[in-house]
C-alpha cells in the first residue's frame, strides 16, 4: 500500500505546488490522478519513487517510510516502482530488444535467462515480431509498448504510468490502455496520471482529482466531472 500523509511539496522555497496531500492506493488497484497541466501530477510521481523529496508530511510504501530513504536504497524502490513516460525515453540507438536487455540485465538476468524473459516481456506487450527494430523504426505506440516491457523487467509492484498516451493517435491510445488493464489484471498496481478527461471517463476507475496541489475529489468509479 502506498501512504501519503500530510504530503506538502514547495519547489526552491517559493512555489507550493502540493498542500496537505492525503491518499492511500491499495496494492493492486487501477487509479487514474488527473488534473490540469501545472497542477503537480508529476511532482506526486516524482515524489513516490524519490526523484524528490516533500517539505512536509511522510510517504510509506508498504510500511517503507520512504521519505527517509537512503541513497543506496534508492535502485531497490525504483525496481519495486517503475515510471513509464509521455516521451517514451528510450536509447535511441539500441533496438527494441536491447533497450529491455539493458534494464534486464541491471534486474540481474543475463543469458539465456534474459534472453527467455525478452521473449515474453515482448509478447506481454504485442511486439514479438519487432525485437529487431530501432525505436525510429516504431509507432509511437510500438515505442511505448517497448517502455513499457522495459519497465516490466524489473517485475515492479507498482506501475506509474505518467501521460503515457500524450503522443499518440486515438487507436494506439486504447491499445495501451488495453495493456495497462491486463498489467493491472496480473496483479501490478497501476497509477494512471492524465489530464485527458475522456480517457478516464471512459475507464470506470477511482479518480482522484488534483486541482492547485490538493485533491479536489477522489471517487471510485468515478467521473472526472469539470
Ligand atoms: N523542479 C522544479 N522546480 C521548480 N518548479 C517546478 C519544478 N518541477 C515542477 N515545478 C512546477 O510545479 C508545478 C507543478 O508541476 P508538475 O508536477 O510537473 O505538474 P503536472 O504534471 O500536473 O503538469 C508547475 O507550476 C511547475 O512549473
Ligand atoms: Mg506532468
Amino acid at each position: 500500500m502506498i501512504e501519503f500523509k500530510n504530503i506538502g511539496k514547495i519547489y526552491n522555497n517559493s512555489v507550493n505546488v502540493l498542500k496537505d496531500i492525503n491518499l492511500s492506493i491499495d496494492n493492486g488497484e487501477y487509479v487514474c490522478i488527473i488534473g490540469r497541466s501545472g497542477s503537480g501530477k508529476t511532482t506526486l510521481a516524482k515524489l513516490m519513487t524519490a526523484e524528490e523529496k516533500p517539505t512536509s508530511g511522510v510517504i510509506t510504501i508498504d510500511d517503507w517510510d520512504i521519505t527517509k530513504i537512503k541513497k543506496k536504497d534508492i535502485p531497490s524502490l525504483r525496481r519495486q516502482i517503475a515510471v513509464i513516460f509521455q516521451d517514451f525515453r528510450l536509447l535511441p540507438k539500441k533496438t527494441a530488444k536491447e533497450n529491455i536487455s539493458f534494464a534486464c540485465e541491471i534486474s540481474g538476468d543475463f543469458g539465456s535467462k534474459m534472453n527467455s524473459k525478452i521473449d515474453q516481456l515482448l509478447q506481454v506487450v504485442g511486439l514479438g515480431d519487432k525485437s529487431k527494430n530501432y525505436p525510429f523504426e516504431l509507432s509511437g505506440g510500438e515505442q511505448q509498448r517497448v517502455a513499457i516491457a522495459r519497465a516490466l523487467a524489473f517485475n515492479p509492484s507498482i506501475l506509474i504510468a505518467d501521460e503515457p498516451t500524450g503522443n499518440l493517435d486515438s487507436i494506439n491510445t486504447e491499445g495501451i490502455l488495453t495493456l495497462l488493464q491486463d498489467i493491472n489484471n496480473m496483479g501490478t498496481t497501476v497509477i494512471l496520471i492524465t489530464h485527458d478527461k475522456e480517457i478516464v471517463n471512459s475507464l470506470n476507475k477511482r479518480i482522484i482529482t488534483i486541482e492547485d496541489g490538493r485533491i479536489a475529489s477522489d471517487r471510485v468509479n468515478g467521473k472526472y466531472l469539470i
